[in-house]
C-alpha cells in the first residue's frame, strides 16, 4: 500500500491506488470511518449532520491498510480500510457478492436448469448456494424429490427467506374452482405473465410445488423477460424505451380485494441494466399514460408481447409431482398451456419469498465461502 498517493482538495481528495486515480469526497471520507459503526449491531451510528461544518481534512496518509484522515475541525483521526476504497474505485461501490451477471437463456434452456434435492438444500450450505446461485443468474431451478407433507412447501422456502403473503394468503392452489378469483384456478390456457404486477411491490421469487398432475395438457410454460426484453432492445431500441421509461396500471380486483398499481414492463436498475419484466395482460388496467403517447406505447407493448410468443423463448414441460419450480417473479415470465379438466388431476402449491431475502441468503453463504458458481449446469447438486 506504500504506492498510495494523495491530494488534498476543497470539497475532497484524490487517492491513487494501485486501480488508479479516484475521487473522494470529505463526507463520504468520514461517513465510512470504522468509529461509526457500532461494533455489535453493526449499524451506522454516526450522524454527518451533527457535525458543526462540513468536513475537511488537515491531512490523510496511509498507515498499514487503512487510510488515516486528519481533520481540521476535529481532534479524533478517522481510519478507513484502503480495501474499501479499492472496491469503491474499481466499481463505484462496496462489492457485493450476490452481484452476479445475468446469463440470459432462450427455449433451448430447459437441460441446463439446475435441479437440485429438497433435502440438499435443507441440509448442505455448498447445494442451498448453488440454488440461490442460480436463482440470480439463471432466476429459475429446479428443487426434486420434495418431501411429500404439508410443511414441505415453507421448509424449502424457509431455507431461503420468510414466506411474503399475497392477496391471497401465505400459500395459494393452483387448480381447478368452482368461483376462481383468476384465471390460473381453472383449466384455461394461461397466457405469459409475471404474478400480481397489482400489488405495490410484485412478489419477489415464486415456488410452486407440483402435488398431482394427470391430466391431458397443461403443459407449464417459461420464458427469460430478461433475455427476451435484451432483444428488443437490439431489435427495436424505440420500443425499447417506451417499455423501459413509463409506469403502466395493474390490478387484481375481486369480492374482498381492490389492489391497483403501477409498473414498468421492462425494469432496470440503478446503471440502467435489464433486470426483468412485470408483464400481466389478465391484471392489466385501463391504460392511463397520455392518449397521444399511447400512439407510440401501444405498439411497442404489442411487438414485445408478440415477442414473449415465440418460440426462440419459451421452454415448456409437464411438470412432475414432487418438484418445485423456484423463478423470479420479476424476470420469468411463465404460462400454461390449457388441459382437460375432467382427465385428471392437476395441482400445484404456490408461495412467494422477497428478493433481497434471497440475495441476502446467497451473501451469507458466499462469505462462508460458498459461493454455488461451480455448480454443473442442469445437473443434480447433492
Ligand atoms: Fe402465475
Amino acid at each position: 500500500m506504500s504506492d498510495v498517493s494523495i491530494a488534498l482538495r476543497d470539497m475532497g481528495m484524490m487517492i491513487t491506488l494501485p486501480c488508479g486515480e479516484t475521487y473522494f469526497n470529505y463526507y463520504w471520507l468520514r461517513d465510512a470511518c470504522l468509529s461509526c459503526f457500532d461494533p455489535q449491531t453493526r449499524e451506522r451510528v454516526f450522524d454527518c449532520s451533527a457535525l458543526p461544518s462540513p468536513p475537511r481534512a488537515r491531512a490523510a496518509w496511509a498507515e498499514g491498510d487503512m487510510l488515516v484522515i486528519a481533520w481540521e475541525a476535529e481532534e479524533v483521526p478517522s481510519h478507513v480500510p484502503l480495501a474499501l476504497l479499492h472496491e469503491v474505485g474499481a466499481t463505484g461501490r462496496r462489492a457485493d457478492p450476490a452481484a452476479l451477471p445475468r446469463r440470459l437463456w432462450y427455449g433451448d434452456h430447459l437441460p441446463n436448469i439446475l435441479r437440485v434435492p429438497q433435502q440438499a438444500v435443507l441440509t448442505s450450505d455448498a447445494a442451498l448456494a448453488a440454488l440461490t446461485c442460480a436463482l440470480i443468474e439463471d432466476g429459475i431451478a429446479f428443487v426434486t424429490d420434495m418431501a411429500d407433507d404439508s410443511e414441505s412447501l415453507p421448509r424449502l422456502v424457509n431455507a431461503i427467506g420468510p414466506i411474503t403473503p399475497s392477496a391471497e394468503g401465505l400459500f395459494f392452489d393452483v387448480r381447478v374452482e368452482i368461483k376462481p378469483t383468476n384465471l390460473a384456478f381453472t383449466a384455461g390456457p394461461l397466457e405469459m405473465h409475471t404474478d400480481l404486477p397489482g400489488e405495490e411491490t410484485a412478489p419477489g421469487v415464486q415456488f410452486l410445488h407440483c402435488l398431482a398432475n394427470t391430466v391431458e395438457g397443461g403443459q407449464s410454460l417459461f420464458l427469460d423477460g430478461a433475455a427476451a426484453a435484451m432483444a428488443l432492445k437490439e431489435e427495436d431500441p424505440a420500443a425499447f424505451d417506451l417499455l423501459a421509461g413509463h409506469d403502466i396500471p395493474f390490478f387484481y380486483r375481486h369480492d374482498n380485494w381492490d389492489y391497483r398499481a403501477h409498473q414498468r414492463v421492462i425494469e432496470t436498475d440503478v446503471d440502467g441494466a435489464v433486470t426483468g419484466v412485470t408483464i400481466s395482460q389478465h391484471l392489466q388496467d385501463d391504460m392511463d399514460l397520455p392518449q397521444t403517447l399511447l400512439d407510440r406505447y401501444y405498439p411497442a407493448f404489442v411487438k414485445f408481447i408478440r415477442m414473449m410468443q415465440q418460440e426462440r423463448f419459451v421452454i415448456r414441460y409437464r411438470s412432475q409431482p414432487g418438484t418445485c419450480v423456484v423463478f423470479d417473479n420479476h424476470r420469468i415470465v411463465h404460462g400454461r398451456e390449457g388441459y382437460v379438466a375432467e382427465s385428471g388431476q392437476r395441482h400445484l402449491r404456490g408461495c412467494y419469498t422477497d428478493r433481497g431475502a434471497l440475495r441476502s441468503t446467497y451473501r451469507v453463504l458466499a462469505r462462508r465461502g460458498f459461493t454455488g458458481v461451480e455448480a454443473p449446469l442442469g445437473q443434480v447438486v447433492a
